[in-house]
This record gives C-alpha cells, sequence and structure tokens, in this order.
C-alpha cells in the first residue's frame, strides 16, 4: 500500500482531485467510482473548481457509486443520489446518464444489485475507486462480517453506522435500516483504489487497516491484499501509524 501523508484535509482533498483529474486526462473515458460521506466533500470542491476553470472535462466519464440507502427516493435530501448531484454532478460536464448509482427505491432489489454489477462490468471495470473507511472498518456500507466474496447486495446497517450517520438527518429514527452496497469481491475487482482518511477518530481504524489481520471482522483489511491501493491521510488520521 502507497501511504501518502497530507497535512490536514484540504491538503488531502487537493491530493486526491490531482490524481482523479490525472486520471481523466490520460484517459478521458475513466470509469470512476465515487463514494458519498463526509471525507470526500473536499475532494469534490476541489473537482468542482478545477473543472470551472478548464482543466478537466467529465463528459465521456462514467461514475458508479459505491452505495445508496434503501427505501428512499432519490429526490430525498438524505439520498446518496441527491448527495451526488448536489455536490458534484450538478456543477460539472457529466452526462447524467453516465453517472450510476444504486437504486435504493428499486421494486426488486436483489435485480437491481446483480444489474449493477453487470453495468460495471459492460462499462469495463472501475479504473480508480475513492473510498472513505467507516470507524468500525467499513468500506462502502460492508459492514463487519460480509464476506470478502460477495459482490453487490442489500446489508442490514451497523447499529453504530446508524448513529454515525445520524447527524446528516433530523433524528436517528429517519436514519434507514438498509442499504445497497458494491460489494468486497466488487471494490477489489477496481484497477486502482484511493482511501481517504481525516481525522484522529479514524486514527485508529487507519492502523488497523494497514497493520492489522486480514479478516472479515475488519472490512477494510482486505485491502492489503489489493494491488493498487493508495491511502491518502492527513496527519490526525496517520497518528497511531508509526513512522
Ligand atoms: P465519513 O464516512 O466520510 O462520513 O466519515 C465514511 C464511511 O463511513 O465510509
Amino acid at each position: 500500500m502507497n501511504i501518502i501523508k497530507a497535512e490536514n484535509y484540504k491538503d488531502m482533498s487537493q491530493l486526491a482531485a490531482q490524481k482523479l483529474i490525472n486520471q481523466v486526462n490520460e484517459k478521458p473515458d475513466s470509469v470512476l467510482g465515487l463514494a458519498t460521506g463526509s471525507t470526500p466533500e473536499g475532494l469534490y470542491k476541489e473537482i468542482i473548481q478545477a473543472y470551472k476553470e478548464g482543466n478537466v472535462s467529465f463528459k465521456d466519464v462514467t461514475t458508479f457509486n459505491l452505495d445508496e440507502y434503501v427505501g428512499l427516493t432519490k429526490d430525498n435530501n438524505q439520498s446518496y443520489h441527491y448527495y451526488m448531484h448536489h455536490l458534484l454532478f450538478d456543477h460539472i460536464d457529466i452526462n447524467s446518464g453516465q453517472a450510476n448509482l444504486p437504486n435504493g427505491d428499486a421494486s426488486d432489489l436483489q435485480e437491481e444489485c446483480s444489474q449493477y454489477d453487470n453495468a460495471i462490468q459492460q462499462a469495463g471495470g472501475v479504473d480508480i475507486q475513492i473510498l472513505g473507511i467507516g470507524l468500525n472498518g467499513h468500506i462502502g456500507f460492508n459492514e463487519p462480517g460480509t464476506p470478502f466474496s460477495i459482490q453487490t447486495h442489500i446489508v442490514d446497517l451497523d447499529e453504530s453506522t446508524r448513529q454515525a450517520n445520524a447527524r446528516f438527518f433530523d433524528s436517528i429514527d429517519n436514519v434507514p435500516f438498509q442499504a445497497i452496497t458494491m460489494g468486497i469481491d466488487s471494490i477489489m475487482q477496481s484497477k486502482g483504489i484511493i482511501l481517504l482518511v481525516s481525522g484522529s477518530q479514524k486514527a485508529e481504524a487507519l492502523a488497523k487497516l494497514v497493520n492489522g489481520p486480514v479478516t472479515e471482522d475488519f472490512p477494510a483489511s482486505i485491502l492489503q491484499e489489493h494491488a493498487n491501493v493508495t491511502i491518502i491521510a492527513d496527519q490526525d488520521a496517520l497518528s497511531e501509524l508509526s513512522e
């Protein structure tokens, strides 16, 4: 694993943006895997700025997001569809038909999962997947105990994940109990992975990811077995890793 030390959140976001911009400039029809949550918000701001300055175009890019809550409509302002449009897609020249998220409101969720994996395959696979990490080691919404062999699927969210994400909702009662997520196997098939980590509250999780045993009890640990992972972490997040 390649670990890049960022000074702070802004530096982390800029370093990640530059990597994605280089990828798209080198391969204009890149397939990007995108993530939601607080961590990539700065990355998306940097990308929008670079687009507005004419440094990159997304007109031939295809994207696949990691996950979506089950039961929220696309226009619900807590859905990841809403997040992605609001924080990125509406501000760049991506073709909205090529910006994919799982549909958590599909009538047949199993069918939605297999169609999502097929669509990724048909697009040629993900060139670079952006990831965050949950306090419990989840990547996407693959909670501890998820088999490493699994592709896109429906998950029951951990109570700790519901609590961590309650800050985005009016009340924890409104946080969905389930999500649809790319599986660990789907994520591991990406050609490259960039994992972003910021803040001291993630320091223990990052240390476990890098130095802990590879175990389904800590899903992110599987990244030790991927050939092309870059971790971009700020100083606070790196505080429990030795030099
Ligand atoms: P966060 O979420 O970026 O909001 O901390 C990351 C995650 O839970 O995967």
